[in-house]
């Protein structure tokens, strides 16, 4: 049931609650929030502008909407104004951004500004995913750490609500936007991944050249003894781990003969994917390896990545993978 705690509220108490957590962590989320119902008065009118090309692309190859640049300068913007942030990654820019900060205490924050933005133009529901790291004071190129080392990951996802969800390491906090009121009101306390899962979701197109191990383990999800799981995929990261970290499920985007590496972003979607499901008792992968643990090689790393339930993500796990 929806309380009437805000998101302000919240983080005072868990200040106090847990005084280990840096205050600067609690400012930045609450400026996150901030930026998002900024990003959310975009995208509700998204539909009635005719321009959705920005007409470049990101250092991914893809077609950046307008809506990726001004989710990513409204983060940058408000994050900068702040001054918590030293340093900035984001997938819209190629290098990291450095912001003039007093701050002493210096941080970094990857995000994705506007993930599964090609689903703006039909209305599906899409996200900001983010990650913050304590840094050095001087930036060295390359001064990556795992996922492991997050102080703060989350998402906001826009769908039929706004919804904003978080974890330092102390559990999993969901907040719906009241847009009547313009807050952020906690929604989800503590949320768990149910132990019976409901769902998976893949690119059922990938098939063919899946590894002979992973169309098993797919095979095997829709004849499972227990009763097969429903297949659901929109093709937007957010919404698609959203749905299964409520009710139960794996989504899987794993490497394949066009996307060797995957097609996922270690640095600014698995790793705080995956810090959140972990947090709410479940698990990902990138086949091989647990995603908090891998040494990132560059900010824009892409991986695969098999996140949901733990007994779903190892059945995908393989020490040894056939070829394609
Ligand atoms: O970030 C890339 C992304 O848009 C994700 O949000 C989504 O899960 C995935 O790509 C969809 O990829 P595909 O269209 O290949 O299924």
């Amino acid at each position: 049931m929806t309380s009437f705690k805000t998101i302000e509220q919240h983080l005072i108490e868990l200040s106090s609650q847990y005084p280990q957590i840096p205050g600067n962590i609690t400012n930045i989320l609450y400026n996150i929030s901030l930026a998002s119902k900024m990003i959310r008065k975009e995208i509700i009118v998204a539909g009635l502008q005719s321009q959705h090309e920005s007409g470049t692309t990101n250092v991914h190859g893809e077609h950046v909407k307008t809506l990726d640049l001004t989710a990513n300068k409204c983060l940058i913007d408000i994050l900068s104004a702040h001054g918590q942030f030293s340093y900035i990654g984001s997938e819209e820019e190629d290098e990291i951004v450095t912001i003039e900060s007093e701050t002493k205490e210096p941080y970094v924050i990857f995000f994705d500004p506007l993930d599964g933005s090609s689903n703006i133009d039909v209305n599906v529901s899409v996200g900001t995913i983010f990650s913050v790291y304590k840094t050095p004071e001087k930036w060295k190129t390359n001064d990556l750490h795992p996922g492991s080392e997050q102080l703060l990951a989350g998402y906001v996802i826009y769908g039929s609500s706004v919804m904003l969800v978080y974890t330092t390491g102390n559990g999993v906090f969901g907040f719906t936007y009241d847009p009547s009121i313009g807050e952020f009101l906690l929604s989800h306390e503590n949320i768990t991944i149910p132990d019976t899962p409901k769902y998976y979701s893949i690119n059922e197109s990938l098939y063919p050249s899946l590894s002979a191990h992973e169309q098993q383990t797919l095979d095997s999800f829709k004849t499972s003894e227990q009763g097969p799981l429903s297949s659901r995929y929109v093709g937007s990261l957010v919404a698609d781990f959203h749905r299964n970290l409520l009710k139960g499920g794996v989504f899987a985007y794993p490497s394949t003969a066009k996307s060797t590496e995957g097609k996922l972003r270690l640095m600014y979607e698995a790793n705080p994917l995956a810090f959140i499901c972990e947090q709410a008792g479940g698990s990902a992968s990138n086949g091989s390896q647990n995603i908090l643990e891998i040494q990132p090689q560059s900010i824009h790393a892409k991986t695969p990545l098999f996140i949901g339930n733990s007994s779903l993500v190892n059945a995908f796990n393989k020490t040894t993978k056939t070829s394609k």
